[in-house]
């Protein structure tokens, strides 16, 4: 019996060395192991063996026992991790992308012109205390005309032709719309600007579009007056375009204003002596403005006896215009490169 199971160790160990896969080390272990396996066996007959023989027996039937059920784990390790290593290279992609010919074809983008000139006099108008107030491009009648003290008959609904909407709202036609939204929110004195996208039914030509970019700015405290309105234009301007910038005012006409003004800043590019640009008169339009009118204030639930304001509609496209020389408004949304390319 003793040499019956070192024999079937033996034997089992040398099974197991040569065993290649998992499957075949399971049906070893079920021949010495299993219910009726070759060990289980002995080990069951043990009871009938003689007290003297049976107590050295079961010790070393226990042993290979051991033996064997720790060399099948120590060889299904090996096996499993050659597995895992065998679809490893089998099934191996190489994920990564030769970054020089990527990067060769990949041209990184950058900000556009109008938003960079948004950003920056965003910046300005922040280092001045102003709040940067949001609205959304779909507007209701109310915040875009009627409370702008702009009522459904009136002739200045012409000047602004929009985009309807089946439900009566609107594609906001300017910045204007968030001076509302502004007044609903603050209590005076506040100072805040939104800039935005506004849209227009323009026939679109080199100086038209029917999609183009505004700021809207609007103080209220107390006692302002058209030499405020005038001192944050002019230090804007100069912030801009980095020198002293000849502005003058002319009578202007916006219903949510009074008074209301054109103001004109001289031609950066002949310097007022007369060019194309500016249609040979030396000055160019550039911002919408005046005090604000009374009734805007009560629609914003502001006492115009006690509080009054300035407020202003910057044309972003014309600004960027200005600036870079760009003579035709169609380029900024052409997303041609050739010209994006620029700035
Ligand atoms: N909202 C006016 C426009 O787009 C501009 C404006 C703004 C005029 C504020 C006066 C005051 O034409």
């Amino acid at each position: 019996m003793k040499e019956k199971l070192e024999t079937i160790l033996n034997k089992t160990i040398n099974e197991i060395k040569n065993s290649e896969s998992i499957e075949e080390l399971e049906s070893i272990r079920i021949n010495v192991l299993g219910r009726k396996g070759e060990l289980t066996l002995i080990l069951r007959s043990l009871g009938q063996m003689p007290a003297e023989e049976r107590s050295a027996l079961g010790k070393r039937s226990n042993e290979i026992k051991t033996e064997i059920e720790s060399a099948i784990e120590e060889k299904k390790d090996k096996l499993s991790s050659s597995k895992i290593d065998h679809i490893l290279k089998s099934d191996w992609i190489d994920v990564t992308l030769n970054r020089a010919d990527f990067a060769k074809s990949f041209k990184p983008g950058h900000i556009h012109p109008i938003y960079t000139m948004q950003y920056e006099i965003e910046d300005i108008f922040s280092s001045m205390g102003f709040q940067i107030l949001d609205g959304p491009e779909v507007e209701t009648e109310y915040y875009n005309f009627e409370a702008l003290n702009i009522p459904g008959h009136h002739p200045a609904r012409d000047m602004q032709d929009t985009f309807w909407t089946e439900d009566y709202n609107l594609l906001r036609t300017h910045t204007s719309a968030i001076q509302v939204r502004g007044m609903e929110k603050n209590k005076p004195p506040f100072r805040v600007i939104g800039p935005g996208r506004v849209f227009r039914n323009e026939a679109v030509d080199a100086g038209h579009s029917n999609t183009f970019y505004q700021i809207e700015g609007m103080m209220v405290d107390r006692d302002i007056s058209v030499a405020h309105l005038i001192f944050f234009m002019k230090s804007l301007l100069k912030e801009i375009f980095k020198r002293e910038v000849k502005i003058r005012l002319r009578p202007g006409y916006f219903p949510f204003v009074e008074p209301g003004f054109e103001l004109d800043i001289n031609c950066l590019i002949c310097e007022g002596r007369g060019c194309s640009v500016c249609k040979q008169s030396g000055w160019v339009e550039l911002l919408p403005c005046g005090l604000v009118h009374p009734n805007v204030l009560r629609y914003g639930n502001i006492d115009p006896e006690e509080w009054n304001g300035f407020a202003f509609g910057l044309g972003l496209d014309r600004l960027v215009m200005m600036k870079y020389t760009i003579n035709d408004i169609r380029h900024f949304h052409d997303g041609d490169i050739r010209f994006l390319d620029q700035f």
